[in-house]
């Protein structure tokens, strides 16, 4: 339970709010590459934490992220043209280059030393694992995180994302869920595991009350949930939070991870980017379909856009007669699953009505975690993890240990070797 007040807190992002400003200072997912596929091919939108802004690559490739209002007289750059090396206003014809800077006036005399002094405003980005990562806080940005999937091959990594109306806290808060696995996402009469991750099906419905261990880490927390296993054995699902949106969901070593990141829009709003990796080898098509792009019902999308086709409307697509015979929800997907019952909380939960049980216990400290960082973040002192690009050498699992090994023991087991040398991380 949180008072109105540090709710707020919590879950406020726009207009110079304290959380908008912690996460600000976090290289976030800003767009999907395939969203401006081609150099210069049409801008698109983006709303990051309240801010209207256009993205847009140039002749060279090069990604420009700027704010919507054009500096001369506000119109919204979407509109615009994306020419020869810039993007040029509809209203009056001025250009403006990736990163910001003027390079034409031509409703100016050419004399006029205006086109020198104007600029857009224009945040730093970073291009990897087939996503657009935005730096939307002041001064020099930090050093990019290195997350496994962000140095992977194209073709071993799928990223996409689906719009949720909803504020990002709730949404975050369901993928650091472990316990909901048990009871939402139980497809019990299903024929395959669709969620790749082994044991999980069995224990998760054998053992629905798992016990939870949470470290503090320099990137966020890691948080071990402990099910009864088989006799002698205990299910560990070990779940990394990557301080402030993002979340490395467990599956079984070996098969295909999960990274997610729920990406504040506006207070009422957010992104949903759902990333899945292959270290070892490049992902098969059939393993992008079932993720994304096949008929399957909870596959599909809105053409056209990012928003499933069930949702809150036509109630996710719930079916009666499935959900007595088939899964426990009737609704058609995981994913939609998720979705449904997080929107389902209200656009802004309030979390002054909520009774937190054992386990919610990672919730509890990842709120905490957030508010004492935005608190702080106001007092003037850095969010250390901000600055932590060098500590994600890591993943989160999904295994079965013995009963005598201990949660510090499970949590090691997600932790990777560190690289050898140091790789460039910004454009
Ligand atoms: S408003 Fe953009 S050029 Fe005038
Ligand atoms: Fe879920």
């Amino acid at each position: 339970m949180l008072s109105p007040e540090m709710n707020r807190m919590l879950t406020r992002v726009e207009n110079g709010a304290p959380m908008g400003n912690l996460i600000g200072r976090f290289w976030i997912p800003a767009l999907l590459s395939e969203e401006i596929a081609e150099p210069d091919c049409p801008p698109v939108r983006v709303g990051l934490l309240g801010h209207r802004l256009v993205a847009f690559r140039d002749s060279e490739g090069r990604v420009g992220l700027l704010d919507a209002r054009c500096p001369h007289r506000s119109v919204d750059l979407f509109f615009g043209r994306n020419e020869q090396g810039g993007l040029r206003c509809v209203y009056h014809g001025w250009k403006f280059g990736v990163d910001g800077a003027c390079v034409d006036m031509p409703s100016e005399p050419s004399t006029s030393p205006m086109k020198a002094k104007v600029r857009a405003r224009a945040y730093p980005v970073h291009e990897s694992g087939g996503i657009v990562w935005a730096y939307l806080g002041p001064g020099q940005a930090p050093a990019a995180p290195d997350i496994e999937f962000m140095s992977l091959p194209e073709s071993h990594v799928y990223a996409s994302k689906r719009l949720m109306r909803c504020n990002f806290m709730q949404a975050l808060e369901g993928s650091l869920d472990t316990s909901h696995l048990t009871f939402l996402h139980q497809m019990n009469l299903m024929s395959k595991d669709v969620f790749g991750v082994g044991d999980f099906q069995r224990f998760s419905d054998a053992d629905g009350a798992p016990r939870f261990f949470c470290a503090d880490t320099p990137y966020g927390m890691s948080i071990s949930a402990r099910r009864d296993g088989d006799d002698d054995t205990y299910y560990w699902r070990v779940t990394q939070w990557l301080m402030p949106v993002g979340v490395l969901v467990p599956t079984a070593p070996g098969s295909v991870c999960r990274a997610n990141f729920f990406v504040p829009i506006d207070d009422r709003n957010c992104w949903w980017y759902r990333i899945r990796y292959q270290p070892e080898r490049p992902l098969e098509q059939e393993e992008i379909e079932e993720y994304d792009t096949g008929d399957l019902d909870y596959s599909r999308r809105v053409p056209g856009t990012y928003e499933s086709i069930g949702n809150k409307e036509n109630d996710y697509l719930i079916d009666r007669g499935k959900q007595r015979a088939e899964s426990f929800t009737g609704i058609p997907s995981a994913q939609l699953q998720d979705i449904a019952v997080q929107e389902s909380q209200g656009e802004i939960a309030d979390r002054s009505i909520e009774h937190l049980g054992t386990s919610d216990t990672a919730i509890a400290q990842t709120r905490r975690r957030l508010i004492n960082a935005a608190q702080a973040l106001e007092e003037g002192r850095m969010p250390p993890e901000a600055l932590a690009a060098s500590q994600y050498r890591i993943r989160a699992i999904a295994i079965t240990l013995n009963r005598t090994r201990t949660f510090d023991e499970a949590a090691a087991l997600a932790q990777l070797p560190p690289v050898q040398g140091t790789r460039e991380k910004m454009k």
